[in-house]
C-alpha cells in the first residue's frame, strides 16, 4: 500500500488537487441545459451533507494534497448560512484557496457575509444581458438581480469576479458581443462555455454547441481578431483571447472541441455525498455511507485514493458511442 498521505495521481500521471463541493441540487432558477422545467426532483434534506461532514471530507482531502475547493450547487446560495462553511473551510491547513460558482441571485444580500468569511473568487453564472432570453434559458425573471449581484460582490471587494456564460447555437448568438463588451467595461473577466451533454432532458446534441471558433469568429467582426494568451498555468481549463486594443480578455471553456481532460485534476463531492472523478464518470462512490458509518480518517482517505486511481482519460463526448452520466449537472455541481 502507498503511503496514507501520498498524493492523489491517477493512472495517467495526473496529480489531483483541486475539489469542487455541492452544497445542495436545489437551484431558484432553471437553465434550460441543466435542469427541466418542472417537476425537478431533488435529494432529501436528510441526505445532504452537513456542513461538518463537508468540514470533515474537505480536511482529508486537503491531507491527501487538495489545496483549492469551489463550492457549488445546484445553487449554492440557497443553501442557508453558506458563509459559515467558507469559514469553517478557511481554516484548513493546507487549503490555499476557496471559491464559489453561483447564478447570483441571491448574491446581493450575502456578498458581504461571504468576503466577511474570507471568499475571494466568485463566478457568476450569466449567459445573457437580454431580460427576455434570460427568462426563455432560465424560465425566472431575475436578470436584474443577478445584475444588482454583481455590483454587489464587486462593492464588497471580490476580485476575480468572472462570469461564466454557456452558449448554445442558435440562441445565444447575440449576447457574445454584449456580454463581451459588458466585461470589458466593467472589469468581470467574461468566459464561454460550450454547451455541454449535462442536461436533464437529452436537449443536447452537437448542432447545438456555439463552437470556441465560432464565437471567436462573431467576436472578430465586432472587435478585430482577438490573439490567443499564453497561458501562465496550463492546467487551468480556460484558454484565454486578448482584444486587438490590448483592452481585456475573454476566456473559453471549449469541453467539446479542445476537451482539456489530459490536465484534469479535479475530483467532484456531490451534495448526497458521493465522489465522482470526472463530470461525465459513469461511476461514483459513496463516501456518505462511510462518513455516516463511523469510518476513520484512513479509510477514507483510501477511498479517495482509490476513486482516483480508477480515472478513466477522459470523457468522450465527439465519439458516436457517447453516454451521458446519470446525473444532470444540477446534481453533480459544476
Ligand atoms: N453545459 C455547459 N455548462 C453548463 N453549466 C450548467 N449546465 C451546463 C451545460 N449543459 C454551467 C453553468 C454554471 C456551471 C456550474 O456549469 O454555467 O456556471
Ligand atoms: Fe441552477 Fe446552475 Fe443549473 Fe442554472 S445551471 S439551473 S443556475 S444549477
Amino acid at each position: 500500500m502507498q503511503h496514507p498521505h501520498a498524493p492523489l495521481i491517477d493512472g495517467y500521471g495526473r496529480l489531483h488537487d483541486n475539489l469542487r463541493v455541492s452544497v445542495t441540487d436545489r437551484c431558484n432558477i432553471r437553465c434550460f441545459y441543466c435542469m427541466p422545467e418542472r417537476d425537478v426532483e431533488f435529494v432529501p434534506r436528510a441526505e445532504i451533507l452537513t456542513f461538518e461532514e463537508i468540514e470533515r471530507f474537505v480536511r482529508i482531502a486537503a491531507s491527501l494534497g487538495v489545496r483549492k475547493v469551489r463550492l457549488t450547487g445546484g445553487e449554492p446560495l440557497v443553501r442557508r448560512d453558506l458563509d459559515r462553511l467558507v469559514r469553517r473551510l478557511v481554516q484548513i491547513p493546507g487549503i490555499e484557496d476557496i471559491a464559489l460558482t453561483t447564478n447570483g441571485v441571491l448574491l446581493a444580500g450575502q456578498a458581504e457575509a461571504l468576503y466577511g468569511a474570507g471568499l475571494r473568487r466568485l463566478n457568476v453564472h450569466l449567459d445573457t444581458l437580454d431580460r427576455e432570453r434570460f427568462f426563455q434559458i432560465t424560465r425566472r425573471d431575475e436578470l436584474g438581480r443577478v445584475l444588482e449581484g454583481l455590483e454587489a460582490a464587486r462593492r464588497a471587494g471580490f476580485g476575480p469576479i468572472k462570469i461564466n456564460a454557456v452558449a448554445v447555437k442558435g440562441l445565444t448568438e447575440p449576447d457574445i458581443v454584449p456580454l463581451a463588451r459588458f466585461g470589458r467595461e466593467r472589469g468581470y473577466q467574461i468566459r464561454f462555455i460550450e454547451f455541454m451533454p449535462l442536461d436533464a432532458q437529452g436537449l443536447w446534441d452537437r448542432s447545438r454547441v456555439l463552437l470556441m471558433e465560432d464565437i471567436l469568429r462573431i467576436l472578430a467582426a465586432e472587435f478585430g481578431p482577438l490573439e490567443p494568451v499564453p497561458d501562465p498555468d496550463p492546467r487551468a481549463p480556460a484558454l484565454e483571447y486578448r482584444f486587438p486594443d490590448g483592452n481585456g480578455t475573454v476566456g473559453f471553456i471549449a469541453s467539446v472541441s479542445r476537451p482539456f481532460c489530459l490536465n484534469c485534476n479535479r475530483i467532484r463531492l456531490t451534495a448526497d455525498g458521493h465522489l465522482r472523478y470526472c463530470l461525465f464518470a459513469l461511476e461514483e462512490t459513496d463516501v456518505k455511507r462511510l462518513l455516516r458509518g463511523g469510518a476513520s480518517d484512513d479509510e477514507i482517505r483510501e477511498t479517495i485514493r482509490r476513486t482516483v486511481a480508477a480515472k478513466w482519460i477522459g470523457h468522450e463526448i465527439q465519439q458516436a458511442g457517447f453516454v451521458p452520466p446519470p446525473r444532470p449537472m444540477y446534481a453533480i455541481g459544476g
